[in-house]
């Protein structure tokens, strides 16, 4: 009988990602199948997640409770960013935990599975080139990741000492293993990285440079993948050749993420975000007027240290100019190692904190109570993805609106066109038209 594996993932797209290829590796040299109920699982993984502090201080309460409920002799392993920045530690804290793989090791999973007490967690291995076993998760999306780690030095994010330096996956493999998800039946794909426009600065094998608009141009060159997507672009690297692809290139979907931070300058260079209010004003202006129905959704921290009420209302000016559809809003969480730390005596009073977050909040939902119902009445082309056990199915427009209709499995996996009948703050109703 196969083994069983219970995999919990936390964190950003990228930490989904090495999920799948955890549960392929695992699958193809060791022989687990995924089991979504931890008592029967015969080996526990946590893919971990160290953004901001609260996660990070729940862990050992969650891998604590997985002891309690797992099977005889089951295997508990904790994989991920805070695996990279704890490291050893986690075993020292919680003894039965069986192994520790970094974000930067998920090809080492089968090497440490077997292994009590192995701990694998050094930012300078390479995974750049190792062939994972293939993945699926949606039959009709894929996820490729196109590059390991991040250069930048934003000064409050762990995540360049959990992911180590950057390193771009060559394009010739992304666009095979791109290949084999279309043949298998994919029509999308999600491009990953910390930063993915600065793709193509440094390869392991010391090739030479390439870029993302040019690997985006290959991408887009393979028959059957209809739609392409990505994540995180950096603003400061959204250069006019890139913005010019991406406004001419049908097959790239038209939502793109550009994530602010802050939309105050002096708070963004406390940030070392290498950008200013105006620039990033300027290349939101410039991709709306060369792209028609762009949707656009961000990143915002409030209260980093300093943060002035002037420079919360700049972020709020900037929100009110470019009009995100989708804000992905934090309150600053102190990271250890971070250059951030040393600002500690401008650290800005929580309940301070609060208040802006729900400011943010608050202004965004009212944007979004206003321009969704201008939806209604409108036909749009939705690539249909899944059928819900209430009979409706649902799929993503071009521009990745979330789209609801009455529908049946016949659907899935093509392009439909539904008239919008209603409309919620964060998706659409309507009809099929036949
Ligand atoms: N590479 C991506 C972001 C990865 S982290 C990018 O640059 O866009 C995802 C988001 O978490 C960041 O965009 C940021 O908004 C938030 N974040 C990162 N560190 C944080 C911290 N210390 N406190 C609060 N939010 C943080
Ligand atoms: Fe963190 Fe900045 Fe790198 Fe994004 S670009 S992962 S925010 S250091
Ligand atoms: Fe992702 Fe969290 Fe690591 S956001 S990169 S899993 S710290």
């Amino acid at each position: 009988m196969s083994k069983k594996l219970f995999i919990q993932t936390l964190g950003c797209q990228m930490n989904d990602t090495d999920s799948q290829h955890i549960q392929a590796e695992l699958e193809k040299h060791k022989g687990y199948i995924k089991t979504d109920k931890l008592e029967d699982a015969d080996l526990i993984i946590i893919n971990t997640c160290s953004v901001r502090e609260k996660p990070v201080q729940k862990l050992f309460s969650e891998i604590g409770q997985f002891n309690k409920k797992k099977k005889n002799g089951a295997k508990i392993g904790v994989c991920g960013c805070t695996a990279s920045h704890l490291g050893q530690d986690i075993i020292k804290r919680a003894p039965y935990v069986d192994f520790v793989l970094g974000a930067r090791n998920i090809s080492k999973i089968k090497d440490v599975v077997d292994i009590k007490g192995s701990v694998e967690v050094a930012i300078t291995n390479d995974d750049s080139q190792y062939e994972f076993a293939t993945a699926t998760s949606n039959q009709y999306r894929t996820s490729v990741n196109i590059s390991v780690g991040c250069d930048k030095e934003c000064t409050y994010c762990i995540v360049p000492s959990t992911r180590g330096e950057e390193i771009s996956i060559p394009p010739e493999m992304i666009v095979s293993q791109i290949q084999k998800a279309v043949d298998q039946g994919a029509v999308e794909v999600m491009l990953l990285g910390q930063n993915v426009n600065s793709y193509g600065r440094r390869f392991s094998d010391k090739r030479g440079k390439y870029s993302f608009t040019k690997l985006l141009q290959d991408i887009s060159k393979i028959d059957g993948l209809k739609r392409i997507r990505f994540t995180s672009p950096h603003p400061l690297h959204m250069d006019d050749e890139f913005i010019e692809e991406f406004a001419k290139n049908e097959k790239i979907s038209k939502c793109i993420h550009m994530p602010l931070q802050s939309g105050s300058t002096t708070i963004l260079k406390a940030m070392r975000r290498g950008y200013t209010k105006e620039w990033f004003l300027n290349r939101a202006t410039k991709l709306r007027n060369l792209v028609p129905n762009l949707r656009i959704t961000t990143d915002i921290i409030v209260a980093f240290p300093g943060e002035t009420h002037e420079d919360f209302l700049d972020t709020l000016d900037v929100v009110n100019q470019v009009k995100f559809d989708q804000i992905f809003n934090f309150k600053y969480s102190a990271r250890p190692g971070t250059k951030a730390l040393e600002f500690k005596d401008k650290e800005i009073d929580d309940e301070i904190g609060s208040l802006r977050l729900t400011q943010l909040i608050e202004l965004h939902k009212r944007y979004l109570e206003d321009s969704m119902p201008s939806m209604i009445g409108q036909t749009l082309n939705v690539l249909v993805e899944s059928l819900k056990p209430n009979g409706e199915v649902t799929g993503y427009t071009d521009n990745y609106y979330q789209v609801f209709a009455k529908g049946s499995d016949e659907l899935l996996g093509k392009f439909v066109d539904i008239k919008i009948t209603s409309a919620t703050r964060t998706s659409l109703k309507g009809e099929v038209i036949a």
